[in-house]
């Protein structure tokens, strides 16, 4: 039932929930996506056959998917006042942070006009949020960077249209390179959804109330800029840099299994899975691919992050512990040969997600027996005492 919460004698109250969207066997290593193995969709389909499959539970047919591509398309505009909100940030404002407020600010745009107990009209946000979410995300970067926003070219596919609004400018025909393409297209399925994570979890919460679904994603995004979720890629990929050179691992193994250091492998470990993350190896063959198709040989960052991977895999504690490297392991320096700066990592991540966050809301909208979330607590506080006043206070 939506919104029943159960206790664990840690304290960590987790969401329980019903949901016949993603499932996850995290002893065994198995991501299945409405019953797919990711493993399938990231090399069968694009990430748009997968938001569909998310949104609809199906995989579509052609003429489904070219009506789908085809609307996604034409929402990925912005309203124009929208352009106007980047300019209140700073030019070095991390793009996560512009991120929640501007995706905040689509509700806004569509609080008063979309009814979301009408299907039909929650159908209309679900669209529009997946369309624009490449559009605003795009404008973080280049207003990071001091260029002039990009519009959307409606000829392009979803992912070739986020490359060129990141790599584009005026003054010249982007050339989309369909290597690097699909590779961010394969990444953008691996992050589409992860079941009740705390990211997914707090929009549901936030979407039990009946907030307005702009509002909830928004929520979602500032949950997943954390380092322990989806910051982790922006911090795996410092961490590899600080550690710098193959010789320096041993040291960094011996802080992460220091329990008075609190420095954590990032992009290692993970709640559920008590195995190889899958989407860890398909990151990994990704990266790969994306290094080849670049030319790029040598790098030391990747020559770090596969001996410190063979390292931990062979080490008891890690063993012990069941730390596998997870989807953020690998990610970063696959986003980084790609151009992005580390700080546009998270955003990518969001932007992927923002399909399972609202697939989960939708679920969760729809269903009949669905009440506001209401976690309770076990009360660890003062027994009732009487109140002194102030004067007679020591
Ligand atoms: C994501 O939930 C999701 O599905 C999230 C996600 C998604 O798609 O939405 O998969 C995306 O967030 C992946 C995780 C990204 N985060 C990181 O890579 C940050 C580094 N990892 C850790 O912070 C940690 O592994 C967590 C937060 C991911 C999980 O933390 P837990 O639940 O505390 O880990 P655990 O209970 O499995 O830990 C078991 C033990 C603990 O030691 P003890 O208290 O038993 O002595 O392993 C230790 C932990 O201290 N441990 C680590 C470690 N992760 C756990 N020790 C060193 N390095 C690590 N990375």
């Amino acid at each position: 039932q939506t919104g029943m919460f159960t206790y664990d004698p840690g304290f960590t109250s987790t969401a329980s929930c019903e949901s016949k969207i993603t499932y996850i066997d995290g002893d065994e290593g198995v991501l299945l996506y409405r019953g797919y193995p990711i493993e399938q969709l990231a090399e069968g389909g694009d990430f748009m056959e997968t938001c569909y499959l998310l949104l609809n539970g199906e995989l579509p047919t052609p003429a489904q998917k070219a009506e789908f591509d085809y609307r996604i398309s034409r929402h990925t505009m912005v309203h124009e006042q929208m352009a106007r909100f980047y300019q209140g940030f700073r030019r070095d404002a991390h793009p996560m942070a512009v991120m929640v407020a501007c995706i905040g600010a689509l509700s806004a745009f569509y609080h008063d006009s979309i009814d979301i107990t009408d299907p039909v009209q929650r159908q209309v946000a679900t669209v529009r949020i997946i369309a624009k979410i490449p559009t605003i995300a795009a404008m973080a970067y280049k207003y990071n960077i001091g260029q002039p926003f990009m519009f959307p070219k409606n000829d392009l596919d979803y992912t070739s249209n986020f490359l060129r609004m990141c790599f584009g400018v005026p003054c010249e025909e982007y050339k989309v390179n369909p290597v690097l393409s699909r590779a961010l297209d394969r990444i953008f399925i691996l992050h589409a959804d992860h079941e009740q994570n705390a990211s997914t979890s707090t929009v549901r919460l936030a979407g039990s109330s009946g907030a307005n679904p702009f509002a909830c994603i928004a929520a979602g995004i500032a949950c997943l800029w954390g380092p322990a979720h989806g910051g982790a890629n922006e911090a795996a990929l410092k961490m590899l840099t600080e550690i710098g050179h193959v010789d320096n691992i041993p040291k960094f193994i011996a802080k992460a299994k220091d329990k008075n250091d609190p420095f954590r492998l990032m992009g290692f470990g993970h709640r559920v899975y008590k195995n190889y993350d899958p989407r860890a190896k398909l990151m990994a063959k990704t990266c790969h691919e994306v290094l080849g198709e670049l030319g790029i040989k040598d790098d030391p960052l990747l020559d770090v992050a596969v001996e410190l991977e063979r390292i931990a895999l062979h080490d008891d504690y890690f063993i012990e512990k069941k730390l596998y490297p997870n989807i953020d392991f690998y990610s970063g320096i696959t986003l980084k040969a790609m151009g992005f700066p580390v700080s546009m990592f998270t955003v990518l991540f969001a932007l992927a997600r923002t399909v399972g966050w609202i697939a989960q809301w939708k679920e969760m909208i729809e269903d009949p027996h669905q009440k506001i979330g209401r976690p309770r607590q076990l009360y660890t506080g003062e027994p009732c005492r009487q109140y002194v006043k102030i004067s007679s206070r020591g």
